[in-house]
């Protein structure tokens, strides 16, 4: 039952605190849209807003620049990403470009191709080439993207991956098996097979990739850091007056006619239209607190998805002792174990830096961000031996990740939906409430679900629905809920 709230809301819950924030604050803090969050989807809903003549907004972020989960770090001379930097599905076909990618080619970001077949093979016992069993991993993921397909097309109910791979009759057993099938769920989704849903990784898989081969995923190599396409397109439009940096949202009031949020230092700014872009991860820690509590339905909604814990750990290193291709996959005896290793001393990256990375997910990723960096050298280091059992194996001079799971603005990488995948479950993570409070940001996004392009086109769209309440635009709708999201299963 597709149904809205407008009439539904208890006014009187919220009445005091706006009056509040009338008495504390004067009159003048005011504003038609309240943007909450510098991320990419921020960013771009507020361009999409001045695009419009709305230029009455606010964006409000707590670090002290743009960029959100684009981050990036310097070591030694040369500056990596340490969050997303990775355009994925650059072009497919004859689909319409990345905007990720667009806005690079704007600002003059340098990018690189990735060569995904470019790997090394190592296992327990050192070098060990099993190219083969990668090729049989593959398939078994082709196949599992068509089962989604036929699945959805039939409006089935949702499987893990996992339940679809051992349908397929694919049930690794080996760790040179585990190695392989880690490089094409774990490594792109950060979570493993059991954990993820069939239906959402094979819709996030057919937008970004499509069944075209033009399709080139290219990875930043800017030295401004990948940043500068969030903090460049925003100088574009955005004046000082619009923009609250080193500011922290902690809540967040609504009723039907008005909103107001309440910043740590004890500022209250009203708005007609709050949109909040905080991540799945700071909305399921309740590091916000929202006045009335969040809808039963929307809450289910924030808690079918989980997010990631992906850390790539970045090293350099002295000397180059390592595989001279772009990638190495290293099979442990226990899986997840330092599985992945990147080569960013490689002609196509940064030649003569020295830097290799090591990228970790889930369980072993939670164990390395609460371990020290001297802890996880070692650990590094014992790998990198076993593996190069001829080398000169150095300790690194520098390691550096970010520790997204326990940094409060984020609470980890990118949100992934449990195997709990519904159309209605995800319309009502998107969905507004009573057309006064919004949300959009990577997790938002059906097709792009955990991207940074996901985060753009939600920051658009959803702009775009707050352009009609504000009577710029079209009707104002809202976007529908439904209030009984356990009553069905459809994922179409
Ligand atoms: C390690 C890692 C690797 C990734 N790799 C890729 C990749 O290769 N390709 C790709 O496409 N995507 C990748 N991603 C995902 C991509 O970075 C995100 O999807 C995208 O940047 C999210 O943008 P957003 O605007 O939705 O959210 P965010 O960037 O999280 O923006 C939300 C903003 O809200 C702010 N905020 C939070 N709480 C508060 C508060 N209480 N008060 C005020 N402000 C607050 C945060 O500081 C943040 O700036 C990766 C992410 C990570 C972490
Ligand atoms: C990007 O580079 C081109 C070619 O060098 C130049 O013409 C253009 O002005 C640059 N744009 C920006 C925004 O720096
Ligand atoms: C690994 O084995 C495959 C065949 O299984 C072969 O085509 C390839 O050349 C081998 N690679 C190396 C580096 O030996
Ligand atoms: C992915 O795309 C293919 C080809 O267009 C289609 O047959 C399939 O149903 C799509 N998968 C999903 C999960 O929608
Ligand atoms: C951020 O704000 C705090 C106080 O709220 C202040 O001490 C700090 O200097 C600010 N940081 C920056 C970089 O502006
Ligand atoms: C919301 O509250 C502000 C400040 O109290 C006020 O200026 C504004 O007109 C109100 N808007 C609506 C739609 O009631
Ligand atoms: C190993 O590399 C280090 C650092 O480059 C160097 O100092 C050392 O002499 C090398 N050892 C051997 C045995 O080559
Ligand atoms: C919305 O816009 C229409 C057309 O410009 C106008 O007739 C109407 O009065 C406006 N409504 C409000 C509430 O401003």
């Amino acid at each position: 039952m597709i149904s809205k709230l407008f009439h539904l809301l208890p006014i009187f819950l919220v009445a005091r605190n706006v009056v509040v924030a009338q008495d504390s604050s004067g009159s003048g803090d005011h504003y038609s849209v309240l943007v909450l969050g510098g991320g990419i989807a921020g960013v771009i809903a507020a361009r999409t807003l001045h695009e419009a003549g709305v230029d009455d907004y606010l964006l409000v972020e707590a670090n002290t620049e743009l960029g959100g989960r684009i981050r990036n770090w310097q070591l030694g001379d040369t500056v990596v990403e340490v969050g997303g930097g990775w355009i994925q599905g650059s072009q497919p076909g004859d689909e319409a470009q990345n905007p990720i990618l667009t806005l690079a080619e704007m600002w003059n970001v340098s990018t690189a191709p990735i060569d995904y077949s470019d790997f090394s093979y190592y296992d327990f016992t050192g070098p060990a080439n099993y190219s083969d069993q990668e090729a049989v991993a593959g398939g078994s993921f082709d196949s599992a993207m068509t089962l989604a397909g036929e699945r959805r097309s039939q409006g089935l109910v949702d499987i893990s991956a996992r339940t679809a791979l051992s349908l397929l009759g694919s049930v690794p057993s080996s760790p040179q098996a585990w190695a392989s099938e880690y490089a094409f769920w774990d490594w792109e989704f950060g979570v493993p097979p059991e954990e993820t849903s069939l239906i959402a990784s094979a819709l996030r898989n057919n937008y970004t990739f499509g069944d075209s081969t033009t399709s080139t995923d290219r990875i930043s190599t800017d030295q401004r850091g990948f940043k500068t396409i969030v903090q460049s397109e925003a100088a574009s439009f955005m004046t000082e007056q619009q923009l609250l940096l080193n500011s922290t949202v902690k809540s967040i009031s609504y009723s039907s006619d008005n909103t107001s949020v309440t910043l740590s230092n004890g500022r209250v700014i009203t708005a007609d239209h709050v949109l909040c872009t905080f991540s799945a991860g700071v909305l399921q820690h309740n590091d916000v607190t929202f006045e009335p509590a969040l809808p039963d339905w929307k809450r289910e909604a924030i808690s079918s998805l989980t997010m990631s814990s992906y850390s790539e750990i970045f090293m350099r290193f002295p000397n180059k002792f390592w595989f001279d291709s772009t990638f190495g996959l290293y099979a442990d005896r226990a899986r997840g174990t330092y599985p992945i290793f990147h080569s960013y001393d490689h002609p196509d990256l940064f030649p003569d830096s020295g830097i290799l990375s090591t990228t970790v997910t889930g369980d072993y990723s939670r164990w390395v961000t609460a371990i020290s960096n001297e802890e996880i050298k070692d650990e590094v280091v014992a790998v990198l031996k076993t593996i190069f059992p001829e080398a000169n194996v150095t300790e690194p001079e520098e390691l550096f990740f970010h520790r997204w799971d326990s940094d409060p603005w984020f609470r980890g990488a990118s949100s992934v939906w449990f195997p709990a995948y519904t159309k209605v479950r995800q319309q009502n993570l998107r969905a507004d409430i009573g057309g006064r409070l919004w949300f959009a940001g990577e997790a938002t996004s059906r097709d792009f679900n955990g991207l940074m392009q996901g985060a753009y086109f939600e920051g658009q769209d959803i702009a775009q629905e707050i352009l009609k309440c504000l009577n710029v635009t079209g009707n104002c709708a809202g976007l529908s809920f439904t209030d009984k999201a356990l009553a069905t299963n459809a994922t179409a």
